[in-house]
């Protein structure tokens, strides 16, 4: 049986303010900036966890933790608001809920005198591993790790700070301790006989209060937490050989997290991923500020066509003496070009592993033996591009392990292909046997959630209500496999939803991301409703046979109105940015104050499309969707409330690269441009991006030349528009910018220029964020505000053009 625990919406719109009653708006104040600053908007994060079948752990808006159990309906407290602040921190339950792990932020003064906790000492630089050539160096070197919380560790070039991974995405250093339920102490979490208690990661393990984590990239085990820490693997190797987490590669582009451990559910193996980066060349970063010499971090990133990370997955039996196997990876896949995208254990000796090749465009899921190390193939397919997410989906198997089910393309008729639950048998690959199809139609499966064998059932989430929407629903195993919604009717105003399944599927819990507001974002629900917000509307268009999505966020009362236009484009590709996914941020409050119309365009080749997609070159994507989203353009100046001379365009990333090719394309259609840290040459780009999107570049040598924004830069010459980058930028460097930069002074451009120093590709100083949110509202304000002078021009124009 299923019971919904509760829903947590993260999340609020609007549909009271789509009344047309204008008294109604009246009442209600325009969204600012600051509005967004404070605490009134901050959506709060139930940080919901699973710890067994009927108890789930939760922070409530309070700040206590508590733990509900579904069976008795009752809720404990394991720890106080009163005890410890826990905004500043992350936390974990133990298995058995005596102990809760705490990754404090070693710059947070203020909880550190509340926990009455160790203070971190930079004062040795050796004890950091940091080693600076001079007093200099080594001030900078202390200050970085202050401001970016890294452990560094030194090699023994000069001036140069390796601090390899803590700048991502995801990743962090933290300071552990373990707070004992039962008597309020806490203890600091370190490695044996030392004296440091800066860890890269850590984590409790299924059962009882065994834990592990990494420390100077090897992996540490503790049966339980009174006893000593064992450690498992001595391989690592700063920037070199990291194992169980992620590098730069691995947490960006292909797990896309940062902890690269799994255990087994009886706590008694451990599968880890050892990264080796001895042959990959490295990317160095200047720090300018703080010192007298710049410092320069240095991180090993493989650039399109370089040598990539050599990932290999291991298994450590932790019961009995630690004894470690590696997992064969199958002929076809050489462990030097391929990478390991997905792993999940599927019984206590049994793991399923998806390797990739290098350019990403066939993937192989094996079964592997913990026992034995063997893997042999289950499946092989090609990759989508598009099909981003599919990468680290894990297949369902069942108990007995005869059957798996996983997301396939299927063909719908002329509609193309879709993404549908697909059953295989797990016996070793033969490729005469055919996927057997649960779902079919014109829509798609984007996610599985549970298989429950019991019921004769998979959950899963899905874009059958409509494309923007994404509903749970149940598919019989058999018979006609009858399909049931599960949210579809459940709360009026939600309709994006992410589901968590308890360990036996009794429970589970619903996340709404959509439009709607219940319980625990409530002070949010209640600040918005005092806002003039826009009104969302959806909107499919054709082209060429294929639909194109656009969702438009309209001011109150648009209709009688002429208003400007932004296009915004979403960073990752594939990604679908037409959804009923709740959003609040600058945009829109450029569009509540300024009466800006926002425009989203998902072009095909994008999640739920089908569309005969996989008979799309990805090398084209880029012209296609610019293609695309240009026609969509077309389109919307044509609409009685959009004002066709003042549009404007934002991108950030790849979407800046979009961006920026939609100027180039087009002339004058834009009236400006603001775009943060484009990717301008895909040459200088990730390997593991860049060569999924268009191949090697030595063998695509034109594809590259094609895609870049260096070549032709003259048609940038005339156009206005706002660049913005971090010097510090991990994941497009500054190098893109400087590149393009150089180009557009040669050809004196007209460009306005927003550098923000030593910060990464997003913002981390509180100060630069709010910083860049008031550049680009008073950029985009000031090119899109009314201007008599330039209608009046333009009329004339067009009246010659009549004549
Ligand atoms: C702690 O929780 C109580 C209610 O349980 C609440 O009134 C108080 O504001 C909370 N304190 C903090 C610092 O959040
Ligand atoms: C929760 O309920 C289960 C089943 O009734 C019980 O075994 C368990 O001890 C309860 N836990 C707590 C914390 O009350
Ligand atoms: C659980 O308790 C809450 C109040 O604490 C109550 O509102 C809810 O109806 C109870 N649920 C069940 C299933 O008994
Ligand atoms: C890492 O790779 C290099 C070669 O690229 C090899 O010499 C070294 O032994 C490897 N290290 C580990 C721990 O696998
Ligand atoms: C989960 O289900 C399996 C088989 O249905 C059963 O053996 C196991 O005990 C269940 N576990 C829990 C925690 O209920
Ligand atoms: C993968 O891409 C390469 C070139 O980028 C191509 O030669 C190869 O045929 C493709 N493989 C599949 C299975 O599509
Ligand atoms: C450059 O752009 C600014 C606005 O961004 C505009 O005011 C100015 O006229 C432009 N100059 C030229 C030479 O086009």
């Amino acid at each position: 049986m299923v019971v919904i625990l509760g829903v947590m919406s993260l999340v609020t719109l609007s549909i009271f303010l789509l009344t047309p009653d204008e008294s109604h708006l009246l009442l209600l104040s325009r969204l600012t900036l600051e509005n967004l600053e404070s605490e009134d908007f901050r959506v709060h994060d139930p940080c919901a966890t699973w710890l067994n079948e009927n108890e789930v752990s939760l922070c409530t808006q309070e700040g206590h933790v508590v733990i509900h159990n579904l069976s008795t309906n009752l809720t404990t407290t394991l720890l106080d608001n009163s005890t410890l602040d826990l905004k500043s921190m992350k936390f974990q339950v133990s298995a058995d809920k005596r102990f809760l792990l705490m990754a404090y932020n070693i710059h947070h003064s203020q909880l550190r005198s509340t926990a009455n906790m160790k203070r971190i000492e930079y004062s040795n630089a050796e004890e950091q591993g940091c080693i600076g050539t001079n007093k200099e160096g080594y001030r900078q070197a202390e200050e970085e790790m202050e401001t970016e919380e890294r452990s560094c560790l030194a090699l023994n070039w000069i001036h140069h700070v390796l601090c390899p991974f803590q700048v991502f995405s995801q990743s962090f250093t933290a300071s552990f301790a373990i707070y004992t339920v039962a008597s309020g102490e806490i203890m600091d979490l370190t490695p044996s006989e030392e004296d440091t208690s800066v860890l890269q990661y850590a984590a409790w393990g299924p059962q009882g209060n065994q834990l592990v984590f990494i420390f100077e990239n090897d992996i540490y085990y503790k049966p339980d937490v009174s006893s000593k820490a064992m450690r498992l693997t001595a391989t690592g190797r700063n920037g070199m050989v990291v194992n169980g987490l992620s590098d730069w590669t691995y947490e960006e582009e292909i797990l896309l997290k940062y902890p690269a451990f799994w255990w087994a559910k009886d706590g008694a193996r451990l599968a880890y991923l050892s990264i080796n980066n001895s042959a990959t060349p490295f990317m160095e970063i200047h720090h300018f500020l703080g010192g007298v010499y710049p410092s320069n971090v240095l991180y090993p990133y493989p650039k399109a066509g370089s040598r990539i990370p050599s990932a290999s997955l291991f298994v450590v039996n932790l019961y009995g003496p630690a004894h470690t196997l590696e997992m064969i990876p199958p002929d076809s896949q050489n462990s030097r070009d391929s990478y390991i995208s997905m792993v999940s254990w599927i019984s206590s000796t049994r793991l399923t592993v998806r390797w990739l090749n290098r350019v990403q465009n066939q993937s192989v899921l094996c079964v592997c033996e913990a026992t034995t190390g063997a893997c042999s193939e289950r499946h092989q397919m090609a990759m989508d591009f598009w099909h981003n997410t599919q990468r680290q989906e894990e297949p369902l198997f069942t108990a007995d392990g005869s059957l798996f089910y996983l997301i396939l393309p299927a063909k719908q008729g002329a509609r193309g292909e879709f993404l549908h639950i697909a059953s295989l048998p797990a016996q070793a690959s033969t490729p005469s046997v055919s996927p057997r199809f649960l779902t079919s139609g014109n829509w798609e499966v984007t996610s599985l959630c549970a298989l429950d064998e019991e019921n004769d059932k998979i959950y899963f989430l899905s874009t059958e209500e409509s494309q923007q929407s994404r509903h749970l629903y149940s598919v019989e195993l058999g018979g006609v496999f009858h399909r049931q919604c599960l949210t579809c009717n459940l709360f009026e105003r939600c309709s994006f939803f992410k589901a968590d399944f308890s360990p036996n599927q009794t429970y589970f819990t619903l996340y709404c991301l959509g439009y709607m507001v219940v319980e625990d974002n409530s002070l949010l629900a209640m600040s918005l409703e005092t806002k003039r917000l826009s009104e969302t509307v959806f909107q499919t268009l054709s082209s060429d046979n294929s639909d194109l999505d656009v969702k438009m966020s309209l001011p109150p009362g648009y209709e009688g109105n002429l208003h400007p236009l932004l296009i915004i484009i979403d960073s990752i590709p594939g990604r679908q940015s037409v959804t009923e996914e709740f959003a609040l941020g600058w945009p829109e409050v450029l569009s509540s104050l300024h009466g800006v119309a926002l425009a989203w365009i998902d072009s095909r080749s994008q999640v739920s499309q089908g569309q005969k997609s996989s008979t799309l070159d990805p090398r084209k994507l880029g012209s296609l969707r610019i293609k695309d989203k240009l026609g969509v353009v077309e389109w919307l100046m044509q609409l009685p409330y959009i004002d066709g001379r003042r549009i404007a365009v934002y991108g950030k990333g790849f979407g800046g690269y979009l961006g920026l090719k939609m100027l180039t394309a087009t002339d004058q259609m834009f009236k400006c441009a603001a775009v943060m840290a484009p990717i301008t040459d895909f040459k200088l780009y990730s390997a593991a991006f860049s060569e999924r999107y268009l191949g090697l570049p030595t063998k695509e040598e034109h594809s590259y030349m094609t895609a870049s924004l260096l070549d032709d830069i003259s048609k940038l010459k005339d156009e206005n528009f706002l660049l913005i980058h971090g010097t510090a930028d991990a994941r497009v460097h500054f190098q893109h910018s400087a590149e393009l930069l150089s180009r557009l002074v040669k050809v004196e451009a007209n460009y306005t220029l927003q550098l923000y120093p030593d910060e990464g590709h997003t913002l981390r100083e509180e100060r630069s964020d709010q910083h860049l949110h008031r550049t680009l509202l008073q950029y985009l304000h000031n090119c899109l505000k009314y201007d008599p002078f330039l209608n009046i021009e333009e009329e004339e124009e067009e009246d010659e053009e009549e004549e």
